[in-house]
């Protein structure tokens, strides 16, 4: 491999640092106007009187749109849509949207909106909250007649707050008509996915719109379902006969765009002495609204995580009214993970074994809930390169026992999976006879670093040097690609690019294998490879011309390929996934409560790294998330109001560069040729899973304390 797996520098880094790259509200647009959503300050109840007249008299006010006089949806659905009746659903609903010159006239304007409600009581305490069991696999096993028949049993609850993604590019969009045809720049994982949306909204063809999401300033799912801003924008946009750019504040993002549900878990274990676990129930209840079920499947991995014969997980759904959750950074994993691997520890102790001991004691060689196989699963070899790094033999194995002066030292460890998941997905490769070269895909780059990747795979299987390549991406004019979630996009989008660039290499053989004299006379498509710009026999390298001759001779300008690429049939022989193993040294002053996640050893294997520079970027990213959701974060609300008060980054605290320290990351390569041809997992979720599990085990080790409540702040130790 000469580009596959060699580090390179984001191709999109110095438009993202010079300010070339352009974000969704960003876009020059010919004499834009300016929206400014108007939020209800209750969370039930009707709006009984709106009256926009003050507003409306402001100089710049163009517009003001209310339920009274917006464009009404027919689709049918609950997905959220704004300004469709008078009903409030939830506090920080959009209510109004004043359309202006300028943002703050907009913003002034809004002010001046006066609204009366007839108030009901809302109901967002999840603890006084009925739960509705949902959808989830039938038990495997016996679960309950066997843990009750357990000589060793551990039994605890866990609870994790609601968290809000903070990414630094706010929501927004900029929309504009030119007659029936709509372009919408938006801040999306998914360009398809809002064009969709924008057809069954205004009831016109899909071919009518043009969505584009070039650059994303982060999104971690708050962007993976459509929000409903997009659609304000280009309402206004039509009222006005003008572009529209509209974009939420920081404090509008809390209620803007969901978050991390609540989550309340109980885990029961019962285990032989020898620590073989016998039985696993996993209970698990997430808050969702009162207008969509919004389920994460928190209960999922554990499943497959240890092989434990009687397993259960019933799943359960809190109907709150806040709106509607929605997908944050491995979803469902972190969090069944906090519970799990917390419980796991607990029964460590229970049974004075090692905590990664007592994980390769249950380890699972197949898939316990199908007894397939794994395609590939380097789960002990992370362990084995994780604590080698960390020094995990040193340990002292008694909580209280490790000392730094007068702070307790505490080590913790926790396993993290998530799904080595594909998609169908198409790519369109165009190579010209001046050399120049076209890839794309209509895929998102929302900061993973996939413009970097698919050049990468593109140049390799090319045989074209990556400067000399151009990949596109974000833009509904190009093939159609899955949204960027769930760690998917180098696996689907990059096979799609890989496959695209063999259909190049089948056309271009195709133009000159029939010419006798031709080098390549007769050759073979599988004998064939494409390197330094050439086309040439694997078996005789001396047999091969130039690509750009190649096109020449066939007398063509250009060659161009669609490709889709689907996830192999192969794969449902196996299951599919990523794992890691998660080393966490904490510093705890025992007087103040403070904790310091002071060094970080990650080891984790998803298959082959294209590229090492942006993917241990990834993990040290996930890394510092958990560090916030294990230390910091947490979404606070007042029960009276059913309002979020925690709603901008002085009073939702995320790690800064202060809270981290040392984050070592590292890759234990699989060759899993199962999963699909370049051997690719995904990795943006899964570094992030066994972290804050981690962390809070490694502050029971320092200080004899389970704290099961996150975030772990210093007055739940004192
Ligand atoms: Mo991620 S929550 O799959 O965008």
């Amino acid at each position: 491999m000469r580009y596959i797996g060699k580090e390179m520098s984001r191709v999109d880094g110095v438009a993202k640092v010079t300010g070339r790259a352009k974000y969704a509200v960003e876009y020059k647009v010919n004499n834009p106007a300016y929206g400014y959503i108007v939020q209800s300050t209750v969370a039930k109840g009707r709006i009984s009187k709106i009256d926009t007249s003050k507003a409306e008299k402001l100089p710049g006010v163009l517009k003001i749109l209310t339920h009274q006089n917006a464009l009404k949806v027919e689709e049918e659905g609950r997905q959220f849509r704004a300004l469709q009746s008078d009903n409030v659903l939830f506090c920080g609903q959009p209510v109004a949207l004043v359309v202006a010159d300028t943002f703050e006239q907009a913003r002034y304007a809004a002010n001046l909106v006066e609204i009366e409600y007839a108030k009901e009581e809302p109901s967002t305490d999840f603890s006084a909250t009925p739960r509705v069991q949902t959808r989830g696999p039938a038990p495997r096993g016996k679960p309950a007649e066997e843990f009750a028949n357990s000589p060793v049993k551990i039994e605890a609850e866990y609870s994790i707050p609601i968290e809000h993604h903070n990414p630094m590019e706010p929501h927004g969009a900029t929309a504009f008509w030119e007659g029936e045809k709509l372009t919408v720049f938006d801040k999306s994982q998914g360009v398809y996915g809002v064009r969709g949306h924008l057809a069954r909204s205004f009831n016109i063809p899909e071919g009518n719109i043009n969505v584009r999401s070039l650059f994303v300033g982060g999104a971690f799912g708050s962007s993976l379902n459509v929000n409903y801003y997009p659609f304000l924008a280009a309402l206004a946009a039509r009222e006005v006969k003008r572009p529209v750019k509209l974009s939420l504040t920081r404090r509008q993002m809390f209620t803007g765009h969901g978050y991390r549900p609540y989550t309340a878990q109980k885990v029961s274990i019962g285990a032989d002495e020898s620590g073989k676990l016998r039985s696993i129930i996993h209970e698990a209840s997430t808050n969702t609204s009162s207008y969509e079920e919004f389920a994460e499947g928190t209960t999922r991995f554990g499943r497959t995580l240890y092989e434990c014969p009687n397993y259960d997980s019933p799943y359960y759904l809190l109907k709150t009214d806040l709106p509607t959750p929605t997908w944050m950074r491995a979803p469902g994993a972190v969090s069944g993970a906090f519970a799990i691997e917390s419980a796991i520890d607990e029964l460590a102790y229970e049974l004075k074994i090692d905590p990664v001991e007592l994980r390769l004691i249950n380890y699972a060689e197949k898939d316990p809930e199908t007894g397939k196989p794994f395609s590939s699963k380097a789960l002990r070899e992370c362990f084995t390169a994780g604590a080698k790094k960390f020094g995990w033999e040193k340990r002292k194995f008694a909580p209280r026992s490790m000392r730094d002066g007068d702070l307790f030292v505490g080590w913790g460890t926790a396993v993290g999976t998530w799904g080595a998941f594909q998609a169908p997905a198409t790519a369109k490769i165009r190579v010209r006879n001046d050399g120049s070269l076209l890839v794309g895909s209509g895929t998102t780059d929302i900061g993973p670093g996939t413009y970097t990747v698919c050049t990468i795979i593109a140049a390799e299987a090319l045989g074209i040097e990556p400067k000399k390549i151009e990949f596109v991406l974000g833009d509904t004019e190009l093939p159609k690609a899955p949204s960027q979630g769930g760690s998917i996009t180098t696996a689907s989008v990059g096979s799609a690019v890989y496959g695209a660039a063999g259909e190049v290499r089948r056309k271009l053989l195709g133009l000159v294998d029939k010419k006798e004299g031709s080098p390549l006379f007769g050759a073979a498509f599988e004998d064939t490879e494409l390197v330094d710009g050439m086309l040439r026999l694997k078996s005789d390298t001396s047999k091969s011309m130039r690509i750009v001759d190649a096109l020449k001779e066939g007398g063509v300008e250009y060659v161009e390929v669609e490709y889709q690429s689907r996830p192999s049939a192969e794969r449902q022989n196996y299951t599919t996934m990523a794992h890691g193993a998660q080393f966490v040294e904490v510093k705890v002053d025992e007087s103040l409560g403070i904790i310091k996640a002071t060094r970080v050893v990650e080891a984790t294997a998803c298959g082959r790294i294209i590229n090492p520079l942006t993917s241990h970027s990834q993990e040290m990213g996930g890394v510092v998330w958990g560090i916030g959701m294990a230390l910091h974060e947490a979404t606070e609300i007042d029960h009276r109001y059913g309002k979020m008060m925690t709603t901008n980054l002085a009073d939702y605290h995320v790690p800064v560069s202060a809270d981290v320290f040392s984050v070592e990351t590292d890759f234990v390569e699989e060759k899993d040729e199962i999963v699909n041809e370049l051997g690719i997992k995904g990795m943006g979720e899964l570094c992030l899973v066994g972290i804050p599990a981690a962390i809070a085990n490694a502050v029971y080790h320092a200080t004899g304390k389970r704290v099961r409540d996150l975030p772990i702040t210093p007055d739940k130790l004192l």
